[in-house]
């Protein structure tokens, strides 16, 4: 069933993403948990002011690749909780008018998985066929594919004497969703949680569990091969010809659908499809919008940090979204190098000015909004399975304790209890309690502007255009509702601009929280201001 009215709670919402290991940590064993989040609720509610809550994975998982590798996808892992606190979390969310999407990980399960267990203990096994099980080729792997980690996707099983395949770790073998009883047991999965009253999932790796059936080598990638925009190590090697995405996934997406689109409430799937040609990104709402409501989009971060290369990107998205469609918009996730520490100096300001301001939903990720940057961390502290051998792969750096105040720990967890991965020493400065009392942080401009979105159907649904006054430093645009007509401007200058955007009021400045200038037609801005006015 298509849904397309503007009502849609997920259309309207602010979405802020959650790594549970990382956010609070309640009883001092040095990772956070399901009752750390429980207990900044209102912080989250209240003070900062989004809507839904996006957790990464808290199943239970032997944490080889801190979650993502889930034994049991029913039950939570005693390190963050357990199932009845999951429950409480989710009505306690709900009760503050937050939404909560968790993450469904359904490309892979981990090597302790009973199914896998069970599937590894012989050829003849009753779920031999639920995992991807291969002769090799004279002794070496099936094909040429390699594991987005690096290294082959195939390891080799002594016992029985064949090889199985990974997209991820070794300890992370694929699920074969050619086979029925897969596909009903993972739906059953998403069952669970939506009888349990999730309002939804973000779909992990969700272009990944449908390979070339013929399994072909992919072809080698010539050295002026095109990347998306990060460095992926040996990945890089190869043109992804056959190794995902393949036709065959959009019926599994249908299928989703129909699972989410049997329950009487509005419930969201967002895809990690990372996926950068934009058609084939966009295939995955279905042609009858059947598939995911929303392919996650990650276009933003392929972008250069100058207007024409933002506005470029962000006009090409919007064009390939279907009409009909709604996309979403991102800056950072714990796979990404932080904000603040990708964009050029005094850049955070404009980033969060644009990212709530887009048309599409957007999607924070927790500490951007205090400006946390990209922690280095030292080889014997590292925890990330990525990296381990090549240190730039590493994510460990974007997912280190979130800071709540300049206590020792940052008050991640209680006083004089560690932390899992280290914290940045700029938590002093950089944290909940101190930037709440200060008017001019980052977390109040962050507080400031979900406000303004909240207030204004035009930034939240409205329609998008590029200004004409948009210029090589300069990026202008108009955001249009039924009721109201608003214009953003951002200045990525390092002086001061003048452009003409017609008479209105001034409702917002990144510079300066009190500035409310009447406009007659030319908005002045200082170096790197971002400004929003609304015509009356
Ligand atoms: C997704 C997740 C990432 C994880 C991988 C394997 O890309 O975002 O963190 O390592 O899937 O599950």
């Amino acid at each position: 069933m298509a849904r397309t009215s503007h009502d849609t709670w997920w259309k309207n919402a602010v979405f802020y993403q959650i790594y549970p290991l990382s956010f609070c940590d309640s009883d001092g064993d040095s990772y956070g948990d399901l009752r750390g989040v429980i207990s900044k609720l209102d912080y989250l509610a209240g003070a900062l002011g989004v809507d839904a809550l996006w957790l990464s994975p808290f199943y239970q998982s032997p944490m080889k690749d801190w979650g993502y590798d889930i034994s049991d996808h029913t039950d939570v892992d005693p390190l963050m909780g357990d199932l009845d606190t999951a429950r409480e979390l989710i009505e306690e969310a709900h009760s503050k008018g937050l939404r909560v999407i968790v993450d469904y990980v359904i490309n892979h399960t981990s090597d302790q998985h009973p199914w896998f267990l069970e599937s590894r203990s012989s050829r003849t096994s009753p779920k031999r066929d639920w995992y991807v099980w291969r002769d090799g080729r004279d002794g070496n792997p099936p094909n040429n594919w390699v594991s987005v980690f690096s290294g082959p996707s195939w390891s080799y099983d002594q016992e029985s004497r064949q090889w199985y395949r990974h997209t991820y770790l070794r300890d992370q073998p694929d699920l074969n969703w050619r086979n029925p009883e897969v596909v009903e047991a993972m739906f059953d999965v998403a069952r669970f949680w939506l009888d349990m009253g999730v309002d939804g999932f973000r779909v992990d790796a969700a272009h990944q569990m449908m390979k070339d059936p013929q399994e072909r080598d992919n072809p080698p990638a010539p050295p002026d091969y095109p990347r998306p925009y990060k460095n992926m190590g040996e990945y890089d090697d190869f043109i992804h010809l056959y190794d995902f995405s393949h036709p065959d996934v959009h019926e599994i997406h249908r299928r989703l659908r129909a699972v989410t689109d049997a329950y009487e409430r509005d419930v969201l799937t967002v895809g990690e499809i990372h996926i950068f040609d934009l058609p084939e990104w966009a295939s995955y709402y279905g042609e009858d919008f059947d598939q995911l409501n929303m392919p996650f989009n990650f276009h933003l971060m392929t972008a250069e940090w100058n207007v024409p290369s933002l506005r470029a990107v962000i006009e090409a998205v919007l064009w390939n979204v279907p009409v009909g469609g709604w996309t979403n918009w991102t800056l950072g996730n714990h796979d990404e190098v932080r904000l603040a520490t990708r964009l050029p100096d005094g850049h955070e300001r404009l980033a969060a000015l644009l990212l709530l301001t887009i048309r599409g939903t957007p999607f924070l990720y927790y500490g951007d909004e205090l400006g946390m940057r990209q922690v280095a961390v030292d080889r014997d502290q590292a925890r990330d399975p990525w990296g381990h051998n090549v240190s730039w792969l590493s994510r460990d750096g974007a997912r280190t304790p979130m800071h709540w105040s300049d206590e020792p720990n940052a008050g991640f967890g209680p006083a004089g209890a560690t932390t899992w991965l280290p914290i940045a020493p700029d938590y002093i400065k950089l944290n909940v309690e101190t930037e709440l009392g200060n008017a001019d942080s980052t977390l109040n401009l962050y507080r400031r502007l979900i406000a303004l979105r909240k207030a204004h159907p035009a930034l939240r649904v409205g329609s998008f255009l590029s200004h004409p006054s948009s210029s090589g430093d300069v990026f202008a645009y108009r955001r249009e509702s039924d009721s109201e007509t608003m214009t953003v401007v951002l200045n990525f200058a390092e002086e001061e601009r003048t452009i003409d955007v017609g008479r209105g009021e001034l409702v917002f400045s990144t510079a300066d929280p009190e500035r409310q200038d009447r406009i007659g037609g030319a908005v002045a801005l200082g170096p790197r201001e971002g400004v929003v006015i609304e015509h009356v």
